[in-house]
């Protein structure tokens, strides 16, 4: 039997989906409405217990996003579920809390290049712009989700230090974020770095607090969310159809693929309470309606139209 020294592996893992806000920011055609709430609303039902819904970014920065008040107003929200959405300073979380808002998530950069093309803001700068918005949510009760970009590469600066990942993730939580996610924006990494990354983060914010946010753009994203459940990492994130990329990461491509993490999960007998099937069909019902095929492994090999027998777990 395979043994792994210091495997720290949980035994369930909250499943954090982030299609509707990564996967559709970075479409070339606009998504409607009603289209991104019967998305949202597919997920929510699939059994996903987080459903990022939305960016309260600049319009001319992200135009993908701009509808995201009139996508908050036509989700009926199924209890238990949070449908956080980004907020990248006060004019974001003003116009989120007015949307309904009830968790908003700040986002900052190892790479100092990054946060300026992402944000236009220097790491420094940025994180002074989100101490307002994580005391104005704390006032609200509003939860707040951390973000760091480029925690295994950078799209202009290769490679990132370890200790400016954990530093910066130390800041967040320093601002009161509830959990912090981190992101490999490119999906460069490989596992045995995401693992380095991650004893680095967790010696600067405990590992319960933290999210595997990797993007799939070298094949890479599942081997390193296993690589980092062993090291005890418990909320995981990812992106039904595997939809997706970041529009200052050109190049980058979706996040892990729900539908293949969940597939992997069931088949660890770790449980996320995520029905396969309805997550496929989710997969299928956006695909559609982008008119592309889906890039998760397991949709393509169940074929359309198949039934997987999944249980609630
Ligand atoms: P800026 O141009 O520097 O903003 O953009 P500003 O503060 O100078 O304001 C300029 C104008 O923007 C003003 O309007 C503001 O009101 C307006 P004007 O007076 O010119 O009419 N403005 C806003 N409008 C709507 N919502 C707002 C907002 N803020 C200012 N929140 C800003 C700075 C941060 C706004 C901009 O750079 C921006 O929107 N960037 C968004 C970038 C983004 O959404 N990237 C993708 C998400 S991050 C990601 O995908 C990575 C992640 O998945 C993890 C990973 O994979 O690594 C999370
Ligand atoms: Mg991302």
């Amino acid at each position: 039997m395979l043994t792994v020294s210091n495997m720290r592996r949980p035994s369930k893992i909250k499943l954090v989906e982030v299609g509707p806000r990564d996967g559709l920011q970075n479409e070339p055609e606009k998504v409607a409405v009603d289209i991104k709430v019967g998305l949202i609303h597919r997920l929510a039902d699939a059994g996903l217990p987080v459903v990022e819904a939305g960016s309260f970014v600049s319009p001319k920065w992200v135009p993908q996003m701009a509808d995201s008040a009139q996508v908050l107003a036509g989700v009926t929200p199924k209890a238990g579920v949070d449908y956080p959405v980004l907020t990248p300073n006060m004019t974001g979380f003003e116009a989120a809390v007015a949307a309904g808002a009830r968790m908003i998530a700040i986002f900052a950069a190892a790479s100092e290049t990054f946060s300026k093309k992402n944000i236009n803001r220097s790491i420094e700068q940025s994180l002074e712009e989100f101490a307002p918005v994580t005391q104005a949510a704390a006032a609200r009760g509003i939860a707040v989700r951390g973000y760091v970009s480029c925690v295994l590469g950078c799209p202009y600066e290769g490679g990132i230090e370890p200790a400016e990942v954990a530093r910066v993730a130390g800041r967040l939580l320093d601002l009161g974020c509830q959990e912090v996610s981190l992101g490999d924006t490119i999906g460069t990494g490989t596992p045995l770095k995401a693992q380095a990354m991650v004893d680095a983060v967790a010696a600067v914010v405990p590992v319960e607090k933290l999210a595997a946010h990797f993007h799939d753009t070298y094949g890479q994203a599942l081997a390193n969310t296993l690589a980092v459940m062993e090291k005890g990492v418990a909320v995981v994130d990812a992106s039904v159809a595997g939809l997706g990329g970041c529009p200052y990461a050109r190049g980058a491509s979706g996040n892990m693929a729900t539908e293949d993490v969940v597939y992997m999960l069931d088949g660890m007998g770790i449980k996320t309470g995520v029905n396969l099937g309805k997550v496929i069909r989710a997969g299928r019902f956006i695909c559609e309606a982008l008119g592309r095929r889906p890039s998760s492994k397991v949709s393509l090999a169940l074929g359309k139209g198949a039934s997987p027998d999944t249980k609630d777990q």
